[in-house]
């Protein structure tokens, strides 16, 4: 019998492997790897993530990321962690709310940086690393990779992994030298591993530490204060949390015409962030994606006050709706669309309250939210469901400030002051800058409101 081959070439697998994913998601797939490596140390107890730590230093020589996320044993490098894909009887993290799923993640990263890497790990004493060399990429064959017991004194110090890269592409290079995808991936990582950060977990980048963004929504202090949209439930293996309220934005006290107050609007929590096993897989969201302008209005500057969270978590990792990179939303999956429609209800609640206060004075709002904490989703969802007035049954938390009347109205229907814009040329502002105020440069605000004040003081007085 003559049989014909069908293995894939190596050249095929790796270029095609890499093709899909930016240089930043697969260092980020890296960092992940890290935190499941944490989760696992801890076997089903609560995670000190203050003790963990991940330092990545990149150049256009070289890339190199180490962590104290407790090693790869060795029976898992032998026979699991550098195969390309998971095996079926892997079924490790039954237990863990850990993120790997797929089995490539850390080959993909390599692969996609440079042709010459070794992987080094201590783990329970057991000091080796894994070469990935250009030899081994040249090869043909799909040889197995050697173990090679590391030299006493080049041993890592604490249980841990450090993956160091080498000839690096002409490309990838050029990006680790350019202080601009620096920037860029030190703002990747403080988005998505927000919660990690949040929780004592330690990242630098070129030694410079980085700092988490803050994804909060506005929760009273007080008894019968305004408080946040919030439901939970478990669907499918999965436990869905969801929180629309507030941010802590300038929105709901600056000054409304200021050029710094409009730049503020778009600000980052601004919209609607989504958490797979505190992963944030998108921040800030501003799009028809979280439900904008599909049966809700679309987003503009009116609603940079409100902030959605939702939050998806399960030891099922691949029931979570992300797509094989985990920095997209898979939006056609079910748990989504359930997400979805509970996401809008609490979006109209906010919307409408944005409605109610366009053209009331912003301090008469302000005063509603002065005594309240912005708290991130868990919490808020713990203190609201702690209040009366949360439906909780069969594991469901559902909490509807529009219903229980929660929700700060103006106290007069008809809006107490009205915005008047117009334009003239600016010759004539300074014409009449230089009567009113005796120079020609005034703000044109200032002059239209002396111009408006000048009349209704007259017509008051009778003489209009
Ligand atoms: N920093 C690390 N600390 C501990 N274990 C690690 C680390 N990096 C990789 N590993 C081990 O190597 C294995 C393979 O990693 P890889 O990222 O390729 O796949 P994965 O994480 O299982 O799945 P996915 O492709 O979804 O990320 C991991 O399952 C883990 O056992
Ligand atoms: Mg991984």
């Amino acid at each position: 019998m003559d049989y014909a081959q069908a293995a894939p070439t190596k050249q095929f697998f790796v270029s095609m492997l890499t093709r899909d994913i930016s240089l930043s998601d697969a260092i980020l797939d890296l960092v992940d790897n890290c935190l499941d490596g944490a989760l696992r140390t801890a076997n089903g107890v609560k995670v000190d993530y203050s003790k963990f730590f991940v330092n990545i230093s990149l150049s256009s020589n070289s890339f190199s990321i180490e962590d104290n996320c407790g090693g790869i044993p060795r029976s898992i490098a032998k026979a699991y962690a550098f195969k390309m894909g998971r095996e079926t009887d892997d079924d490790r993290d039954m237990d863990n709310e850990t993120i790997g799923m797929y089995g490539v993640g850390m080959k993909r990263a390599i692969f996609k940086m440079g042709r010459d890497a070794i992987v080094k790990t201590l783990c329970n004493e057991d000091a080796y690393e894994v070469p990935i060399s250009s030899a081994w990429l040249d090869n043909k064959d799909w040889e197995p990779l050697p173990i090679i017991n590391t030299k006493q004194e080049d041993n890592l110090k604490t249980p841990g992994t450090q993956i160091h890269i080498e000839s690096l592409f002409p490309g990838v290079a050029k990006h680790f030298g350019n202080e601009a995808f620096i920037n860029e991936l030190k703002t990747s990582i403080s988005e998505h591993f927000t919660m990690f950060l949040q929780k004592g977990l330690s990242i630098s980048v070129n030694t410079a530490p980085v700092e988490p963004v803050l994804v909060e929504v506005l929760v009273s202090d007080e008894k019968d204060g305004p408080l946040p949209y919030v439901f939970e439930k478990t669907i499918d293996n999965v436990i869905v949390s969801i929180t629309v309220g507030l941010n802590t934005g300038r929105g709901i006290t600056d000054d409304e015409d200021s050029p710094e107050f409009e730049r503020d609007r778009s600000s980052a929590s601004a919209g609607w962030t989504v958490f797979c096993n505190d992963r944030a897989v998108i921040v800030g969201d501003k799009s028809r994606l979280t439900g904008w302008g599909d049966g809700i209005p679309l987003y503009h500057y009116q609603f940079s006050i409100i902030t959605g969270i939702v939050e998806f978590r399960s030891i099922y990792a691949n029931k979570l709706p992300v797509t094989t990179t985990k920095r997209a939303l898979d939006t056609s999956s079910d748990i989504w669309l359930q997400a979805l429609v509970k996401m809008k209800e609490g979006m109209r609640i906010w919307i409408s309250y944005t409605n109610a206060w366009k053209n009331h004075p912003r301090s008469d709002q302000t005063q509603y939210w002065e005594k309240s904490t912005p708290m991130p989703l868990r919490s808020a969802i713990l203190r609201i469901s702690q209040l009366a007035g949360a439906t909780q049954s069969k594991g469901v938390i559902e909490y509807n400030p529009q219903k229980q009347k929660k929700i700060p109205f103006p106290q007069t229907k008809s809006p107490s002051s009205r915005k008047i814009i117009y334009s003239r040329p600016n010759e004539e502002i300074r014409l009449v800058s230089k009567s009113f105020f005796d120079s020609f440069d005034e703000k044109p605000g200032i002059v239209g409101e002396r111009c408006f004040e000048l009349i209704l003081s007259k017509i008051q007085k009778g003489e209009g």
